[in-house]
């Protein structure tokens, strides 16, 4: 199959990007990049220089959730802008939907988010909506479906869209507007940079429900936050980026789990003291006990039976993914953002 035949038109038949996953195509990544640099000239005389990226090598495949975190600073608005076509690499190369970084083909299957996007205010969401759907010629027959279609989806208020104009819009109206603009080709490839900041809890409840619905669509999603739990709960995989360099990246199985893989146990009777070298942090209150178990599950079950003891609970407490990301941090001395 040649790289032509991966893009097919979503925007004439939607369910074409569930095909994306299940044909021959998913073998192959929808993004791939080979140690990708980026540098910057700054300063008055423009004599300085930033690394804002370098040796970054991502992969992901089509279907896939993926988040790229970092603290603020470490490039990952600079990947994005890469990927998107709207800044050059200094160094390195990479493909999208099967074409070099930049070729303006793959553009229509492909829907962005930008942080901080600015809206003209003196257009109404629905005018936004039916001026971004012209920028990708879409017809007005399928405007007038899908532009309702999106206002649903993300949420917003088909009247306040048609009525108000965005300069009166709260954040959260803005982004969701911005959420629809980023959906109106109906793309494969979803960027989303920072979607949730900025938003209430209820905004970013709803931002996740959107994105978790993109991903049940078989619709790819790259974004990029800082904010771990949105990614936790959201994400297939995600990579950390910090200062310029992709320091991990896997799912989040792969990053948290079997290395970090304890135990909250709870139980009644048994012999205390043998309790307390099995577990950490034994405790005893009234009849009952707890502790942590960092052995082999069987292994301390086989033991709790022999000495009489009883099973009351045990559940598997993860490493959550913002202990795992301070750890990477300090691991490698960077606490601050840039
Ligand atoms: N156009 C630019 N000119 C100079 N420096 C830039 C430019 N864009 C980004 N940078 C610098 O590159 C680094 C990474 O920025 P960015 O990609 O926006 O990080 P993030 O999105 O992770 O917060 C920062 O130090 C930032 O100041
Ligand atoms: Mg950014």
């Amino acid at each position: 199959m040649n790289s032509e035949s991966k893009i097919t038109p979503s925007s004439t038949n939607s369910s074409s990007s569930k095909t994306a996953v299940s044909g021959p195509a998913e073998q192959q990544p929808i993004i791939q990049t080979f140690s990708l640099r980026k540098t910057y000239r700054t300063g008055f005389w423009m004599n300085k220089t930033v690394t804002s990226l370098q040796q970054c090598s991502v992969q992901v495949m089509p279907g896939e959730t993926f988040g790229l975190l970092g603290p603020n600073g470490a490039g990952k608005t600079t990947l994005l802008k890469i990927l998107l076509g709207l800044a050059k690499p200094s160094a390195g190369r990479g493909f999208l939907l099967g074409k070099p970084l930049g070729d303006r083909s793959a553009k229509q299957y492909i829907g962005y988010l930008p942080e901080n996007a600015y809206f003209y205010d003196y257009l109404t969401g629905w005018e936004f909506l039916k001026y971004a759907a012209g920028l990708f010629q879409i017809p007005e027959k399928v405007q007038k479906r899908r532009i309702p279609e999106l206002l649903d989806l993300v949420g917003l208020d088909r009247k306040a869209a048609k009525k108000k104009q965005m300069r009166r819009y709260s954040k959260g109206m803005l982004q969701r507007v911005g959420m629809a603009q980023a959906l109106i080709n109906d793309p494969k490839l979803v960027f989303l940079d920072e979607p949730m900041s900025g938003l209430d809890p209820m905004g970013r409840y709803q931002m996740r429900e959107i994105i978790l619905s993109l991903k049940e669509q078989g619709k790819t999603v790259f974004f990029n936050s800082h904010v771990l739990s949105d990614v936790e709960v959201i994400c297939d995989r995600v990579a950390i980026l910090a200062l310029g360099e992709l320091i991990c990246e896997g799912t989040l199985d792969q990053l948290l789990g079997a290395k970090t893989q304890k135990y909250q146990v709870k139980g009644r009777g048994g012999k205390p003291q043998a309790l307390a070298n099995l577990l950490i942090d034994f405790e005893m209150q009234a009849e009952q006990w707890h502790g942590q178990l960092q052995a082999n599950p069987q292994q301390f079950l086989s033991s709790l039976e022999q000495m009489g003891g009883t099973l009351v609970e045990m559940k598997m407490v993860r490493q959550s993914l913002e202990d795992f990301f301070i750890q990477q941090l300090r691991q490698r001395g960077i606490h601050k953002s840039r």
